[in-house]
């Protein structure tokens, strides 16, 4: 893991294998970002002119590396591109982005200087995240990286006025960007080795670890709880499931919210299977599960004065002679009956018993996080996410959070015409599948009708951007990503300031 630290040493006298500066478009060229004062300097004024030459356009993403004058302890400089240079500052998304891509670029390298335009704690957080969250990389199978191991420190130059602001803002970079990083590694572990059993058993280490508690219901104490949504999408598989509660408490909190996550640790579709093409990925159907767990995680060691329960709804969805059959009814934890018409529509089914036990406490709000349709990836692409809620302010404030942590949202309707094919010609309550078009909105309906009478709750689908697969950019890696486990947090935080939510 990366070492991150702040240092009130200047930028110029710090040893280091390089030293990242910003580099921004101006209306007249490039334009070197503040932080990169001592640099400029150790240049003799000619900073901007040499970036230049070497191709440097302050475009976002872009690195241009130059060796160090004299005057400069760290080997290299690298200029890290910061888009265009906006009067007032620079937006957080695009430091945790620049940061990141330097993180990245540094790959290999023992240690790094960050001296990025980071005069707020805001900034210094943005800085340190998107450091940290760059600098990731996934080793558990690789034999030898080819000496590309992540940058193993990563040093932040900061005034000595407002240095302890700065270093709490280091801390809480640190409690979120790690929790996302693990988050990023479950989702990134082959479905072979993290399953219900498993992913509940790492959950047990971490929640002792962090003084969190830990209940895991097995599939014994499922049967015996009536939990037929998890069972039924788990009958097919060797595996079988588990729903994992974490809990944490504050003495004084100011509220008490559930995230449930949708944990299913590999998607083949059941009998109604997917095809080639459509399941090499579908490890990553447990993002939604990994984001809570996170998020809880991160609650604790920020201290959040809220009450945080993550409900974790995992199982393996698998063909097999003793699968769920489409045509099969399953009755549900509180005893709604559903009839599978789809074996491939299983997220709903886990969550729905998940938010109905999460509803038994009767939190304030419930807020599930679940790479549930393909449909939503249709509507929104593979960046944003879908919010919907059962209340308009509760949804507002959700896209709010997200649009303040640099994470991409939308709100999306849950338009009451479409509940009907989900109701309609059915032997059982309700069925798993509903109209095809505005499929995303469909299972946010079939969701819906399993959170209790006067409880707000919302329904995130991160089926898009739970998995990048494209090439990596900014701080977002290959693979995992950790979607939503920023918005849950700031959520969070808002709920412990006693803000509206
Ligand atoms: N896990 C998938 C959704 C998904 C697809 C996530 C692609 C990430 C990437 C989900 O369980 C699923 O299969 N949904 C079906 C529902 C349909 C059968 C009603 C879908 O979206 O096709
Ligand atoms: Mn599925
Ligand atoms: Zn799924």
């Amino acid at each position: 893991m990366t070492a991150l630290s702040v240092s009130t040493s200047s930028a110029a006298s710090l040893r280091a294998d390089a030293l990242v500066i910003g580099v921004a478009k101006g209306p007249k060229g490039i334009v070197v970002a503040p932080g990169a004062e001592a640099v400029a300097e150790a240049f003799e004024g000619k900073l901007t002119e040499v970036l230049g030459t070497l191709g440097a356009t302050g475009a976002e993403g872009e690195t241009v590396k130059a060796p160090s004058p004299a005057g400069l302890k760290a080997a290299l400089v690298l200029a890290v591109g910061l888009g265009d240079a906006a009067e007032g500052g620079f937006e957080l998304e695009a430091l945790r982005r620049a940061a990141g891509v330097a993180a990245r670029a540094l790959a290999g390298a023992k240690k790094a200087v960050l001296a990025l335009p980071a005069e707020s704690a805001d900034e210094v957080e943005a800085v340190a995240l998107g450091g940290l969250l760059g600098a990731y990389a996934f080793g558990t199978y690789k034999n030898g990286n080819g000496g590309k191991e992540p940058v193993g420190e990563l040093l932040l130059p900061v005034a000595r006025k407002g240095s302890k602001d700065a270093k709490a803002a280091v801390e809480r970079a640190l409690a979120v960007g790690e929790e996302m990083n693990r988050a990023r590694d479950l989702v990134n572990t082959a479905p072979n080795d993290l399953n219900p059993k498993s992913f509940a058993a790492i959950v047990q280490t971490a929640g002792k670890e962090h003084g969190l508690k830990v209940e895991v219901l097995d599939e014994k104490a499922l049967v015996k709880g009536g939990f037929g949504g998890l069972l039924g999408v788990g009958t097919g598989s060797v595996n079988p499931p588990r729903l994992v509660k974490v809990a944490y408490t504050h003495p004084k909190a100011r509220a008490s919210l559930a995230f449930v996550g949708k944990g299913i640790t590999y998607d083949s579709g059941g009998i109604s299977l997917k095809p080639a093409g459509h399941n090499e990925t579908m490890k990553c159907d447990m993002a939604g599960a990994a984001a809570v767990f996170a998020a809880v995680v991160a609650a604790k060691r920020l201290g959040l004065q809220v009450n945080v329960t993550a409900w974790l709804a995992l199982a393996e969805n698998m063909p097999s002679g003793s699968a769920t059959r489409p045509g099969d009814v399953l009755r549900m934890y509180g005893g709604k009956t559903v009839e599978v018409l789809n074996t491939d529509a299983e997220g709903r089914l886990v969550l729905a018993d998940a938010i109905v036990r999460a509803g038994e406490e009767n939190p304030d709000v419930i807020i599930d996080v679940a790479t549930l349709t393909g449909a939503m990836m249709m509507a929104l692409g593979n960046r944003t996410f879908g919010v919907m809620a059962n209340d308009d302010d509760l949804r507002t404030a959700l896209h709010a959070a997200a649009g303040e942590v640099g994470e991409q949202s939308w709100p999306m309707p849950l338009p009451a015409e479409l509940r009907k094919g989900m109701t309609e010609s059915t032997i059982a309550d309700l069925a798993n599948m509903g109209e095809r078009m505005g499929g995303g909105l469909v299972a946010g309906l079939f969701l819906k009708e399993f959170v209790a009478e006067g409880i707000e709750w919302a329904h995130l689908d991160i089926a898009g951007p739970a998995f990048h697969e494209g090439a990596p950019f900014g701080y977002t890696p290959k693979g995992g990503t950790a979607s939503a486990v920023r918005t849950l947090v700031r959520f969070a935080e808002q709920k412990a300031a006693g803000g509206k939510a």
